[in-house]
């Protein structure tokens, strides 16, 4: 599948302004289907069942959320009971909570009457904020990106990455991968090692897909592959995104990351995280205190796909028990820099 255009902003209103159109990522690679979410229930059920995902992404779609919500319902009580139910659809992303403090401090105060209109306001200014920080992400990222070819301009840049921090899980760009885009269409030869990133396979199915349409070379490798590239010499650089980052400068991101991060600091490949400053948790002391979301162990024991017929078919891994960590830490000690809106920062 090849969308139009290289990225695409994942999130928009509906044509009548009252709903929000986002890409439906269960169906991702196979099939590119826009789903319209018209109602406080709709937003909720699209973040907890990861219709949608990504840590910005997560946050634009509870924006809309709670402005659908006050829509219908724009007393304090209604605004308090819409706020409670999106922030528990995920614990870990911290931009789900700051999106919805941004879209409560908008509205508090405001008659009940002018309340949606505002927090629509505000969640659109929230999409076009997060797109316009994920581009300076990139340039950033770029410079880096430029300096660390120019030590091997002979051969391509091999960058690895985890999970998917693309346009589908911010509104636009990505974070990890603003850099990468940027670098290819400024011509620097770069190549990506995606991890599959088991169980929900969001590497293979997502980050390839968005590369795929990019034109970014890329080869997918299962997640354990990453230690022997990096011993290889096939790594110049790990590039990931992140869920949040602790005031200590922790990061948190899809379980697997810290792996990578033992493995880059042992073979001397720098670590780096890109995020934007709603990802910064400064509130949290450090990685310890996070939320971890625990979820269901049928992610571990199922997998879901199409067959060679395209057929939908579900297969069992294991009867045995499963258990399901969705996100882990690593900690700042392993991480070589932060790519920001603001720069490449060696600490938060
Ligand atoms: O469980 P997911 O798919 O929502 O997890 C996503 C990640 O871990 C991303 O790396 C993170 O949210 C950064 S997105 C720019």
């Amino acid at each position: 599948m090849i969308l139009e255009g290289k990225h695409i902003r994942s999130i928009a209103r509906t044509a009548d302004g009252k709903g929000i159109r986002i890409l439906d990522q269960r169906q991702l690679p196979w099939e590119i289907r826009w789903v319209e979410l018209r109602d406080l229930d709709a937003a909720a059920v699209a973040i907890r069942e990861m219709w949608t995902r990504g840590a910005p992404m997560i946050g634009a779609t509870a924006a809309y959320g709670l402005a659908m919500a006050l829509a219908v319902d724009a007393s304090d009580t209604g605004l308090d009971a819409a706020y409670a139910m999106l922030v528990e659809t995920r614990p870990t992303a911290i931009n789900l909570r700051w999106a919805l403090e941004q879209v409560r401090t908008a509205v508090e105060g405001l008659p009940y009457g002018e309340r949606a209109a505002a927090a629509y306001a505000r969640a659109d200014a929230i999409c076009d904020e997060d797109a316009e920080l994920c581009r300076a992400i990139g340039e950033h990222g770029l410079d880096l990106l430029r300096g660390l070819h120019a030590r091997h301009p002979d051969r391509p840049l091999n960058i690895l990455t985890h999970c998917n921090a693309g346009w589908l899980a911010t509104v636009d760009y990505g974070t990890a991968t603003a850099p990468i885009y940027l670098a290819h269409d400024a011509g620097i030869p770069v190549h990506v090692w995606v991890d599959e990133t088991r169980p929900r396979n969001q590497g293979a199915l997502l980050t390839a897909f968005e590369l795929r349409n990019h034109g970014v070379p890329h080869t997918v490798i299962a997640d354990n592959a990453g230690g022997l590239l990096m011993m290889q010499g096939q790594v110049d650089a790990v590039i990931v995104g992140t869920d949040r980052v602790t005031a200590n400068g922790d990061v948190c991101n899809k379980i697997g990351t810290y792996l990578k991060a033992l493995a880059a600091h042992d073979n001397g490949v720098p670590f780096y995280v890109a995020l934007p400053y709603t990802t910064f948790d400064p509130a949290t002391a450090s990685g310890a205190d996070i939320p971890i979301e625990a979820r269901a162990p049928e992610e571990v024991t199922r997998l879901t796909g199409p067959d060679e017929a395209g057929r939908i078919a579900t297969i069992r891994v294991t009867d045995s028990p499963a258990l399901n960590p969705a996100f882990d830490v690593t900690p700042a000690r392993l991480v070589t820099g932060y790519i920001t809106e603001r720069g490449v920062l060696d600490r938060i």
